[in-house]
């Protein structure tokens, strides 16, 4: 899809559909709806349209312009609309849109700032994308938009020029990321993330580098390895790197992303009921591949690398047992009580390496527990922390990404969940509070280097489609990732 910043007056404008915002109760609506013979009283009046956020109503040749159709979608109330809002309303009118056989679409906006402009590129980027790779009927390419221009009323600044810019990038790496979740296990495994980290870095010019087996072996990743050896696909981790120019300061910040292509639960075996949707255990590794793209091209001031651990957790004759005692990397021995939680296993290894690597700041993101559903449903992703300023600092860029985020305690209290009879730590608590002893193990491999964890178990995937997102893989994380790297040496 090509998008752009359109500058044509809008009457001019030759598309498919041009869409305008009408708010409730909106005083004043756009002088192109006003020039319609009546017909925005008509369905206001009639009920078919009332403003409410997501609402659309379409009016085939209107007047004085020359689109084919004249879209008005609604934005809700006025004093409440923000990004948020509008980087839906632009999903929503791509996604509604494509459907119905439009192919070029603009959007008007009559006042605009940066961070407007740039979610509205998001939100168009990502409302255009479907999870029918695999899907073969040859009609789907005509249910697409080809073409998205944003026309604002004033000639765009090279501020806001730049931040639609910025909004495209963004988009377009969160979608990378939905792409890479969308694969099957049998199209991605541990290898295959790797070629698609190794191209990624190529083509956006990012230092890559991957550590075998053997390299591991050297190393004594036990936990990484322990979960690794039931796999006839061997395991590797990539590190994507970033190193700006001219960096400012001392920080080094480093992204760490869950890559299991593929979670069975090992000989812990999870049952058959939706264990097809395993494949998105490599949902975290995805949102820092995803992001290190957009930081490739966006060129933030702090250094930046990406730890993408990644394995597949399977069962044959070599699979790790229950009760099995492995040694990590940072030298702790842990008593694997259940083969299913291998994610914290495998990231262990990668926060301590991240460590050893000289990551001041570690961010992680993991689909890691079923519990984070339980406590937050899908619509936050689970914030945890052992250094509140850095959490601090996180939320304020995952509220600006529009990713919304809850912090979950971590009292010392939790940490005696935690307690192996045989081995420094057991690889699960008990019955309670699940995704916060998950969080007290990784944190004992963090500790204490500024350490931040995102439980994206439950908002990774969505299950059923949201007006402005398809089903299947959301991408999140992404856009987060991103602004706190871009906003790292902003007061
Ligand atoms: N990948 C799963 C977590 C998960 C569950 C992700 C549902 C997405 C949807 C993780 O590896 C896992 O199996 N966790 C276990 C931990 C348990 C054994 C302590 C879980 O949540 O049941
Ligand atoms: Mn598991
Ligand atoms: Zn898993």
């Amino acid at each position: 899809m090509q998008i752009k910043l359109e500058n044509t007056p809008v009457e001019q404008l030759n598309v498919d559909a041009l869409a305008v915002i009408c708010f409730e109760s909106d005083e004043n609506p756009s002088h192109l709806l006003a020039a319609q013979n009546g017909w925005l009283p008509e369905i206001l009046t009639s009920g078919e349209f009332s403003g409410k956020l997501y609402e659309m109503a379409v009016l085939h040749r209107p007047q004085r312009v020359a689109a084919k159709r004249l879209v008005v979608v609604g934005g809700g109330k006025l004093a409440t609309f923000s990004p948020v809002e509008a980087r839906r309303i632009a999903g929503s009118l791509a996604r509604s849109l494509k459907a119905k056989g439009v192919h070029s679409l603009a959007l008007v906006l009559k006042e605009a700032d940066a961070p407007l402009v740039s979610a509205v590129a998001e939100g168009a980027v990502l409302g255009a994308w479907e999870a029918d790779k695999y899907k073969s009927d040859p009609k789907k390419n005509d249910k697409r938009i080809d073409s998205f221009a944003l026309c604002l009323s004033t000639a765009a600044t090279p501020d806001m020029a730049a931040a639609f810019e910025r909004g495209r990038i963004i988009g377009e790496a969160q979608n990378q990321a939905r792409d890479l979740v969308n694969e099957p296990a049998n199209k991605l495994t541990p290898a295959d993330l790797t070629a698609a980290a190794r191209a990624m870095a190529s083509s956006y010019g990012l230092e890559c580098q991957v550590l075998d087996t053997e390299a591991m072996t050297k190393l004594g990743m036990g936990a990484l390895l322990g979960v690794a050896q039931g796999s006839s696909n061997p395991p590797f981790l990539i590190l994507l790197k970033y190193t700006p120019a001219n960096p400012v300061g001392t920080d080094h910040l480093a992204l760490v992303g869950k890559g299991v292509t593929f979670d069975t639960g090992g000989v812990s075996i999870k049952t058959a009921e939706g264990m097809e949707r395993m494949k998105y255990d490599m949902a975290g590794a995805a949102a820092v591949l995803g992001a290190m793209r957009a930081l490739a091209q966006l060129k933030p001031s702090i250094p930046v690398t990406g730890y993408i651990p990644t394995v597949e957790n399977m069962i044959n004759g070599n699979a790790q047992r229950p009760g099995d005692i492995v040694t990590a990397l940072s030298g702790k021995t842990i008593e694997v009580l259940n083969t299913d939680a291998e994610g914290r296993l495998i990231l262990a290894d990668a926060i301590t390496y991240a460590i050893r690597n000289g990551a001041t700041h570690i961010v992680d993101a993991a689909t890691l527990t079923g519990a984070i559903g339980i406590a937050l449903g899908h619509h936050n992703i689970g914030a945890f922390t052992n250094n509140e300023t850095f959490l601090a600092k996180f939320m304020t860029a995952a509220r600006a990404a529009g990713e919304k985020t809850w912090q979950l305690p971590m009292d010392e209290e939790y940490k005696d969940y935690l307690k192996s009879a045989f081995a420094d730590l057991p690889n699960i608590g008990g019955r309670y509070a699940g995704s916060i002893t998950a969080a007290w193990f990784l944190r004992e491999f963090a500790d204490p280097t500024p350490w931040v964890h995102l439980d994206i178990a439950a908002t990774a995937w969505l299950d059923e489609g949201k007006a402005w997102l398809s089903k299947g893989p959301s991408g999140v994380g992404v856009r987060s990732f991103v602004q706190l790297a871009l906003a790292w040496n902003q007061a």
